[in-house]
């Protein structure tokens, strides 16, 4: 697969299978991440590898799946994630911009995982002050948001659309996400003008 092929595959994956990941390969991931674009190059961000079981177990509660089509979107009793990413910002080392980091370096991580078969759900509604407190992390770090990993055990369909942005499960539990079709994004020497 090349790397464009390897990009459009890419889909957030919510169900996982009960398979342990390779530490090399999360830390190699973690690597890709690291070497993102960074505003002013301040490279302010930190990661927290959660591998244990204990601690995914006390994580899973503390997220939310789906938004769209709760509780439907939420992983499954026995296809929960394997294993978690915790980013941070270290808030005296940041600028303003940067959440382009976050989204670079997330980014980067996330295709590196798929690169090696592993999915992952990027997500943003995370409890951080149980987090917080659990992890006892110092308040100079904002934890921005949660990666969770693991092997898929679904396969969701990229569909065209510029009727909806919500995806959907159809009756044989297939998630369907839409994208906005290229014609309705570019705009060719002028805005709105298409050729
Ligand atoms: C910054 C960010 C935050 C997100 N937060 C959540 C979340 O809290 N829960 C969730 O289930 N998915 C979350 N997602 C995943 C989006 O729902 C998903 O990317 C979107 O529906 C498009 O699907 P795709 O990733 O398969 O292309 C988040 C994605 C991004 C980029």
């Amino acid at each position: 697969m090349n790397l464009i092929e390897l990009i459009k595959s890419r889909r957030s994956i919510r169900q996982f299978q009960p398979k342990v990941l390779d530490h090399q390969i999360l830390l190699d991931c973690i690597d890709a991440a690291r070497v993102a674009p960074s505003a002013a190059n301040r490279q302010p961000l930190h990661y927290i590898l959660v591998t244990e079981r204990e601690q995914v177990d006390m994580i899973f509660p503390l997220l939310r799946w789906a938004g769209y089509i709760q509780p439907h979107g939420d992983p499954q009793p026995g296809q929960r994630p394997t294993a978690y990413l915790i980013v941070l910002i270290d808030e005296e080392i940041g600028e303003k911009w940067k959440y382009h980091d976050v989204g670079a370096a997330v980014e980067n991580f996330i295709l590196a995982a798929w690169s090696y078969g592993i999915g992952s759900c990027w997500l943003a509604s995370v409890n951080r002050s149980a987090l917080r407190s659990f992890y006892q992390i110092p308040a100079k770090y904002t934890i921005d948001t949660v990666v969770a990993l693991g092997y898929p055990a679904e396969e969701p369909l990229l569909e065209k659309s510029d009727e909806t942005v919500r995806y959907w499960k159809d009756a044989d539990g297939q998630l369907h996400v839409p994208k906005r079709t290229i014609d309705a994004i570019v705009h060719l020497n002028g805005f709105n003008r298409k050729e």
